[in-house]
C-alpha cells in the first residue's frame, strides 16, 4: 500500500528543484463562524506523518478561525511540474516549544516585523506601522528577538489529500487517500478528472 506522506515528499522535492521561490507556497482555506470560507497564501514550514506546519499572527483572520472551526484545507499547485496536491483535515496548535524553535530560525527583520504586525487588524496608515517596526528595533536593539506570544502555528493531521497531475485532453489523473481520522488506515481511489 502506497503511503500519501511518501508521495507527498516526492512531489515537494521535485518541486523544490523545479521552482526556486516559495515551491513551499500553499493555500490555506478555513471557515468562520458564519460558516463563510477564506482563503490566502501561507509557506509550508515542515510537514511529517503527524502533519503539515504553518506559522502566523494568532489574532490573524485565519487563526481566529482556526481556533473557533478546527478544520482547514490546503492547496499546492505546482505550475511548472503540472501537479495540484489538495489536502483537507483537523488542526491543533503546535507547541511552545516547536514554534520558539522555528521562529529562532527566522530572519531578525521577520523576528521585529512579527513584534510590529497585528496581523488582520486594520491600520490606520503605513506610517503607523513603520513606526511600530522602529519601536521594537529600538527595544530589541543588540539582544535576541523571542517569540511574541501572540505568534505561533498549526499543524494539519489530513484525513484526504489527493494528488491532482494533469494529463492530455482534460484526462487527468487524480488519485485520493482517505481515512477516517489520523490513527485510522488509508484508503486510496482514482477520481474521475
Ligand atoms: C508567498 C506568500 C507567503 C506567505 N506566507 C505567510 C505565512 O507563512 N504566514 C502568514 O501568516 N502569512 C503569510 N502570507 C500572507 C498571507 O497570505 C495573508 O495575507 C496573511 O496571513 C493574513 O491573512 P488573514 O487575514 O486571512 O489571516 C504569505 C503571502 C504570500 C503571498
Amino acid at each position: 500500500m502506497k503511503d500519501p506522506f511518501q508521495q507527498f515528499g516526492e512531489w515537494y522535492r521535485e518541486a523544490e528543484a523545479a521552482i526556486p521561490v516559495d515551491s513551499n507556497a500553499m493555500v490555506l482555506s478555513t471557515v468562520g463562524a458564519d460558516g463563510r470560507p477564506s482563503s490566502r497564501v501561507v509557506l509550508l514550514k515542515g510537514f511529517d506523518a503527524a502533519g503539515f506546519l504553518f506559522y502566523g499572527n494568532l489574532g490573524s483572520r485565519k487563526f481566529r478561525e482556526l481556533a473557533t472551526h478546527p478544520v482547514a484545507a490546503l492547496n499546492f499547485h505546482w505550475k511548472p511540474l503540472e501537479r495540484q496536491v489538495r489536502i483537507e483535515g483537523g488542526v491543533t496548535p503546535v507547541t511552545n516549544a516547536e514554534a520558539d524553535a522555528y521562529f529562532a530560525t527566522r530572519e531578525r527583520g521577520s523576528q521585529l516585523g512579527a513584534w510590529a504586525s497585528k496581523q488582520s487588524e486594520v491600520l490606520g496608515s503605513r506610517a503607523e506601522l513603520e513606526e511600530r517596526m522602529r519601536a521594537v528595533e529600538a527595544k530589541y536593539a543588540g539582544r535576541e528577538v523571542p517569540r511574541p506570544p501572540f505568534w505561533s502555528g498549526y499543524r494539519l493531521a489530513p484525513d484526504r489529500i489527493e494528488f491532482w497531475k494533469s494529463g492530455a485532453f482534460r484526462l487527468h489523473d487524480r488519485e485520493v487517500f482517505r481515512r477516517d481520522s489520523p490513527e485510522a488506515p488509508w484508503t486510496v481511489e482514482l477520481l474521475y478528472p
